[in-house]
């Protein structure tokens, strides 16, 4: 099939044109942003994302795929009109949807036969609604048929061409069933179930997955602090809970709170459309409460600590929001940074592919080049983020390399045990010195 994907530069867009060329479509990339387009026509990447080089050789390779400014050639060379331009977040929490409208209404200009216009993007609930009245206002010729479908993406960042290529499932709104029969076509040679359902109840399926899964993190993260105060251990928790099929061990592990530029977008988006439907929500509101509190602990955890190294050195290991993606928006390391910078102490960061920070943090910290180099020294060394090359760091030597050995383990990679045996002052997330008295603390009040 045809396909043009309308924003086909960004995570999704990419992603998405790229993995249905090497399915077979012929794809059209198209995206305004020319930096990034003379980079894929240069076969480079203007994302950092694993196997995505692969992808693009592939896509290339076979011819299966263009990138290209012009909105019209893909409009009319297309079947299949795929939006995946970017809804993010605006002041108040809502949606901004400026990119979408603005995409539907140039689409809609040039479409000169049958098109089934796909939304890819993240969309509040009766979104394509508005968008089927957009369209209609915008054609040409008021008679030409068109269809809109909802069809969410569930791609994670450092795992998006995987998640692409091998969904759960393919969730799909549509409202007749001519779309069902292009969108069945689409999919066909993709291994996994399709799910057909009406465009709201498709869009709702996005806001109820990334909210699911940030009530997940933020309830282990409460779980962590509770376990800290009664002197109980998280990863033992952990084990207790994870072999109950119901609760499972995938997306459950604690840490600095959920970053990136989707879960807290998504959730403030569904809290204000659902807000606006009467919908009550004190469950999605403290999700994103206690998130907050997780990173604000955190952070206090560390002034307190920093307090008294006064004007010393700082560590800091992984800078974008988790490990595997070079990406900082909205991260917990950043949010970290920014508060730490109004001190006196010299912080030497380091990230295996971040390497560079807005000013003016940028200029506020010292890039290392290697992780032994951001040790050296150090007062406080803190984990942010959970790259496979900190977990391999060894305890005995960084132990050495420090001139005071404090850990703040935010991602909880190394054993609590190791290193209160080594003499670290470790701080995990849940997690409590096993040297501490064995009075149960809620008994002490008693005794
Ligand atoms: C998320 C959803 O997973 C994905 O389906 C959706 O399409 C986009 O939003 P993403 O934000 O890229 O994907 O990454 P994800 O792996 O979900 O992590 C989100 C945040 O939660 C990160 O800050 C991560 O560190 C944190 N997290 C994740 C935890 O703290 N604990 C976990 O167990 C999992």
């Amino acid at each position: 099939m045809k396909i043009s994907i309308i924003g086909g530069t960004g995570y999704v867009g990419l992603i998405t044109g790229l993995g249905l060329a090497v399915h077979g479509h012929d794809v059209i990339c198209m995206d305004g942003d020319s930096s990034k387009l003379n980079k894929l026509n240069n076969g480079e990447l203007p994302i950092f994302e694993e196997s995505l080089h692969e992808l693009l050789k592939e896509a290339t390779d076979r011819n299966k795929v263009v990138f290209t400014n012009n909105i019209k050639t893909a409009v009319r060379e297309s079947d299949i009109i795929m939006i995946a331009v970017g809804t993010p977040e605006s002041k108040n929490g809502e949606t901004d949807m400026s990119q979408l409208i603005l995409a539907l209404k140039l689409v809609a200009g040039y479409i000169n036969n049958y098109k089934t216009i796909v939304i890819k993007s993240t969309i509040p609930v009766g979104t394509c609604a508005m968008a089927r009245m957009i369209i209609k206002d915008n054609l040409k010729n008021p008679m030409i048929p068109f269809d809109v479908v909802s069809n969410p993406e569930f791609l994670r960042e450092g795992n998006a061409v995987s998640d692409f290529l091998n969904p759960d499932r393919i969730v799909v709104g549509v409202d007749t069933p001519e779309s069902e029969v292009v969108m069945k076509e689409l999919y066909r040679t993709f291994d996994a179930p399709m799910v057909f359902t009406d465009t709201r109840s498709s869009e709702m399926v996005k806001y109820a997955c990334n909210a699911y899964l940030a009530t997940r993190i933020s309830f282990i993260n409460e779980i962590s602090e509770i376990s800290e105060k009664v002197n109980a251990d998280i990863h033992a928790i952990l084990q207790g809970m994870k072999l109950d099929k119901r609760i499972g061990s995938h997306y459950l592990n604690p840490g600095p709170g959920f970053g990136g530029p989707c879960l807290a977008k998504d959730l403030k988006s569904l809290i204000c459309f659902a807000g606006k439907a009467n919908a009550g929500l004190p469950l999605l509101k403290a999700v994103l409460e206690r998130n907050g509190l997780q990173i604000k602990n955190i952070i206090d955890y560390v002034m307190s600590e920093l307090k008294d190294i006064g004007s010393k050195k700082i560590a800091v290991l992984g800078l974008s929001f988790k490990a595997g993606t070079n990406d900082t928006r909205n991260s917990p390391a950043i949010h970290l940074l920014e508060k730490i910078a109004d001190t006196k102490t010299s912080i030497h960061v380091y990230d295996p592919v971040v390497k560079n920070l807005e000013e003016p943090l940028h200029s506020r910290v010292t890039f290392s080049t290697n992780i032994m180099d951001t040790i050296m020294d150090a007062d406080c060394l803190i984990v942010m983020t959970e790259w496979p090359e900190f977990k391999e760091l060894n305890l005995e030597m960084v132990y050495m390399m420090m001139k005071t050995p404090l850990i703040i383990d935010t991602r909880n990679i190394f054993s609590p045990n190791k290193a209160y045996h080594l003499g670290f002052s470790y701080k995990g997330i849940g997690i409590t010195n096993p040297i501490f008295d064995s009075i149960d603390v809620s008994l002490k009040n008693i005794i």
